[in-house]
């Protein structure tokens, strides 16, 4: 029987080194992520949301815990989202798209082709040859997140990726995502601070307590798919949001 779990977390922990003792932030992480699942985390600044995306992405080693892998091996490609594009601003827009590929052995015109496809795909067809300084924030990330899914990532982390956007500019990649979610197989775990974002986006949510960081709760979100932008003004939607708010706050106000 084929295995439908791509990655388990297992008791991970995450301590770092401080002047004069140690900063515990992760105390004790588990989670599972199924095959082609969106996770959404959501939880205090501070509390190691960042950390966990970089151990789960194979970027950082945790002190404690291990990831362990049910098809024995780990998840090809695994893509990163940040916060910030990190583009680079020597090479075009589409060059670095095509990067990923270029590392890989793509040859160059398929690469660009096929970075040209996706900047089409987000509208961005007409900036290819553009330096990346030239670019909006919302453009920069848009940008950021094609050079991420040309990979075809088994695993797609994002880290806020939405979150040094203005509202506007926020809310229409986050209805981008949603139709992107349809056409993509990768598992996807995205940090975000928007309720409404993630339960637009993900299956399921998890929520996260303050330093160190343990998962405090986790909600399924009910909503088939594809899902529509008019799903926001349901009173389905409505209700659900006023519930995942309830459960983040009353744990922040006891702790
Ligand atoms: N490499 C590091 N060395 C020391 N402290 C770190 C390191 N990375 C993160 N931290 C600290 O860990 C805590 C959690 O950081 P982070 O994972 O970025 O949280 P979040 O993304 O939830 O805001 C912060 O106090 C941060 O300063
Ligand atoms: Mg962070």
């Amino acid at each position: 029987m084929e295995n439908d779990i791509l990655l388990e977390a297992d008791h991970i922990q995450m301590t770092f080194p401080q002047k004069g003792g140690e900063l515990h932030v992760l105390d004790d992480i588990s989670l599972t992520l199924r095959k082609k699942e969106f996770v959404c985390v959501i939880g205090p600044s501070g509390s190691g949301k960042s950390t966990l995306v970089r151990i789960l992405g194979g970027l950082l080693e945790p002190t404690g815990g291990k990831l362990v892998y049910p098809d024995g091996k780990e998840p090809e490609p695994r893509a990163v989202v940040f916060q910030n594009s990190n583009l680079l601003p020597w090479l075009h827009t589409v060059d670095n798209v095509a990067l990923p590929l270029l590392v890989h052995g793509v040859p160059k015109n398929q690469a660009l082709a096929e970075a040209e496809k996706w900047l089409d795909l987000f509208g961005l067809g007409g900036f290819a040859g553009e330096w990346p300084n030239n670019l909006s924030g919302g453009m920069a990330q848009r940008v950021a997140i094609a050079r991420a899914l040309i990979q075809k990532p088994q695993l797609l982390l994002m880290d806020e990726p939405l979150g040094a956007l203005d509202a506007m500019t926020r809310e229409q990649i986050s209805l981008e995502l949603m139709a992107f979610r349809e056409r993509i197989d990768a598992t996807v775990l995205m940090v975000t601070h928007s309720i409404s974002e993630a339960l637009l986006l993900s299956d399921r949510i998890l929520i996260y307590s303050g330093r160190p960081a343990r998962i405090i709760d986790e909600m399924k979100v009910p909503f088939p798919r594809p899902r529509k932008p008019e799903l926001r003004d349901t009173l389905e939607f409505i209700n659900m949001s006023k519930i995942v708010r309830k459960k983040i706050f009353e744990r922040e106000s006891e702790s």
